[in-house]
């Protein structure tokens, strides 16, 4: 029965997590308010605050699992992608653990670990199968043939879909993170109100520039013309551009699984938290016969059980790190 520590350090959530023979017993998040009055994170302050917080997070999550620290077998982390400063403060604690109790080092990659939180719930995706990967830094459809064995097979040219929300919601003077705020606003708006384009890009890749750019553009003409536009509108504009954004998504994963010849077909990242989304992709499942798999809400957004729960299948393949390993804010599958 392997007990795996988990450590989550990418971005803006300290987060550690305990897993026990492939159950997740903790998960502790803390999250970062301090980006709020910046409008995005700041990478300085990121890494600060993850050294405030990783020790009484880990604390909380061995308390939370109601476990010992002794009896944990191997520490799991987040090397990449991810910011460097942030990225270091996890890998430097998961290392210190490691070296003062004896423990094996497990990396695990941030983009493999979105998709690998499938693994923790029933049921289960079976292989291969496709997985659309939506956060604020990456939108890919990933090929999963094995835990370990992805490929990606279309991804964005530019901006991700979570950054073209994030900056819809900054442009709107709504604070940042700007995605769960989309969300809530487009609950009580009509999608079809407005019209924004959707990109022809050849293949499965993406492009969110060109959205981003025809929302501002809207925005300000609009503004210019009647200053309370934003105000008067803002739920009609929230559900609009999501229900863009979500099309984009869902064409695309459509015409993957087509090709592909795939039915069991997943979401995971930060914006699968995204109601539109989810709802978006049972709908399409539904038409097009397919197996869906959502995670739950936790395991959406940025989290360590997931990085616990990668940690486990590398635990069992034998599959670990030297005390030499370095964080990188850059790291291909
Ligand atoms: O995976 P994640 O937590 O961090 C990265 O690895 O980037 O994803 C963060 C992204 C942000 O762009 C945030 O606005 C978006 O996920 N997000 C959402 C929702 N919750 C988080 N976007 C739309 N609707 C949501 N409910
Ligand atoms: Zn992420």
């Amino acid at each position: 029965m392997p007990v795996i520590l988990g450590i989550e350090s990418s971005c803006d959530e300290t987060s550690a997590s305990i897993c026990v023979d492939g159950a997740i017993l903790s998960n502790v998040i803390a999250n970062q308010t301090i980006h709020e009055a910046y409008g995005g994170v700041v990478p300085e302050l990121a890494s600060r605050v993850h050294q405030q917080n990783i020790v009484p997070a880990v604390q909380q999550s061995i308390l939370n699992a109601k476990i010992s620290k002794n009896d944990i077998d191997a520490v799991a982390f987040t090397r990449g992608p991810g910011l460097l400063g942030s990225l270091l403060v996890g890998v430097s604690f998961a290392k210190a653990f490691a070296l003062a109790k004896g423990l094996p080092l497990i990396e695990v990659n941030h983009m493999q670990a979105h998709i690998l939180a499938h693994f923790i719930d029933d049921p289960k995706p079976s292989f291969p199968f496709l997985c659309l990967t939506v956060s604020g830094g990456h939108t890919q459809i990933v090929l999963v043939k094995d835990h370990f064995d992805m490929q990606i097979v279309g991804q964005t040219t530019d901006d991700a879909a979570g950054e073209a929300l994030d900056k819809t919601s900054k442009i709107l003077g709504l604070p940042y993170p700007g995605g769960p705020l989309i969300d809530k606003n487009a609950r009580l708006g009509n999608p079809d109100a407005y019209q924004f384009p959707e990109p022809q890009i050849p293949g499965l890749d993406f492009s969110f520039s060109g959205l981003k750019t025809a929302i501002l553009y809207f925005i300000r003409d609009n503004v210019a013309a009647d200053p309370n536009f934003i105000a008067e509108n803002i739920n009609d504009i929230c559900a609009s551009v999501e229900k863009r954004v979500v099309t984009i998504l869902l064409n695309k994963l459509k015409k993957a699984a087509l090709q592909y010849g795939i039915k069991d077909v997943a979401l995971a990242g930060g914006v699968s938290a995204n109601t539109g989304l989810r709802q978006g992709l049972k709908q399409l499942g539904e038409e097009m016969g397919w197996n869906t798999f959502i995670p739950q809400f936790q395991y959406c957004t940025d989290n360590a059980a997931m990085i616990a729960i990668a940690g486990y299948y590398k635990y069992l393949k034998g599959d670990f790190t030297g005390q030499d390993v370095a964080p990188l804010a850059r790291m291909p599958f």
